[in-house]
This record gives structure tokens, C-alpha cells and sequence, in this order.
């Protein structure tokens, strides 16, 4: 297993649709692998395969807490089959590293995918595990957490960021 190196907007990866897993081989196995190392090393609930570089639709979620161990979930070529009720909450993302925004989600969701052995699972998920599910399947139609606020905030954004860029660039 290794820890990949995550990928920061505005790299374009991120803003790719991923494409369909089709074959459950070796190479599908170790990408996974290496996205749960990477997931706990960042440390992050969540984690998308375009994420580290593969437009695949591949994801891995563990929303667990030091009071609650819950499942380490995979999802593989995943889909919003139900949802319901709206929830406004903080949000953040391993590829947008210190910005943190409230975005509305859907309050409970269900979603069907694969697991990494390609036996169908479907996921109710509520609260936290609700927004991850629906964050992930956001990465994978290379849809950001900053298309999911308003315009001006999204704009707001864009500056600051190109501002810290630029400080950046000139502190190498
Ligand atoms: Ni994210």
C-alpha cells in the first residue's frame, strides 16, 4: 500500500467526470488499497479516485468517530438512487486544503454501487455519512465543493485563492 499524493484545485483532474469501472482486477484492488492509506494518512471521511490522480469511479468513506466505529465503505461506480429533506452544514475538502463553507446537501440519502468484489450494496446514509456519500459522488462528476455555494461566495473564493497562490509561487 502507498499514500498518493492528493491533487489541490484547480488541477483539472478534479473537474473530470470519472469513467465507469468495468474490470474488478488487480490494478482496481491496489487502487483502492492506496486510496484507503491515503484517505486515513491525510486524514480525511472521504475520498474520491480523481482525487489522487484516476478518473475512475471509485470512492472510499469511513465517518467513523472515537466514540462511533462505523464500516470503512467502498463505492464503486456509485449512484443517488433516493433521497430526501434538505440540511445546511460546514463543509471541507482534501482538495481545497483550510477552506471550509456551509453547502446544503440532502438531509438522508441512498446509494447504489458495488462494493470492490462487484456484489451490488446499497447505503442508507443520515447526517455526516449522508453528506459524505453526496460529496464523493460530486468528485466523481467532477463536481466541487465550490460549485456548490453561490456565485459571489465562488467568486470570493477564486480571488483569495489566486492571491495565496501567488504568495506562494514567490515564497519558493
Ligand atoms: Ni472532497
Amino acid at each position: 500500500m502507498a499514500v498518493l499524493e492528493i491533487k489541490k484545485y484547480p488541477d483539472k483532474v478534479l473537474m473530470q467526470k470519472a469513467s465507469l469501472v468495468e474490470e474488478f482486477d488487480g490494478r482496481l484492488q491496489k487502487l483502492i488499497d492506496d486510496m484507503i492509506e491515503t484517505m486515513y494518512a491525510a486524514p480525511g471521511v472521504g475520498l474520491a479516485a480523481n482525487q489522487v490522480g484516476i478518473p475512475k469511479q471509485v470512492a472510499v468513506i469511513d465517518v467513523s468517530t472515537e466514540e462511533q466505529k462505523l464500516p470503512l465503505i467502498t463505492l464503486i461506480n456509485p449512484v443517488l438512487v433516493h433521497f430526501e429533506g434538505e440540511t445546511e452544514n460546514e463543509e471541507g475538502c482534501l482538495s481545497f486544503p483550510g477552506y471550509y463553507t456551509i453547502v446544503q446537501r440532502h438531509e438522508k440519502v441512498v446509494v447504489r454501487a458495488l462494493d470492490r468484489n462487484c456484489n451490488q450494496i446499497e447505503i442508507e446514509g443520515s447526517g455526516l455519512l449522508s453528506r459524505a456519500l453526496q460529496h464523493e459522488i460530486d468528485h466523481l462528476n467532477g463536481v466541487l465543493l465550490i460549485d456548490r455555494i453561490g456565485r459571489l461566495k465562488r467568486d470570493f473564493f477564486k480571488k483569495r485563492f489566486q492571491k495565496e497562490r501567488k504568495r506562494q509561487q514567490v515564497n519558493l
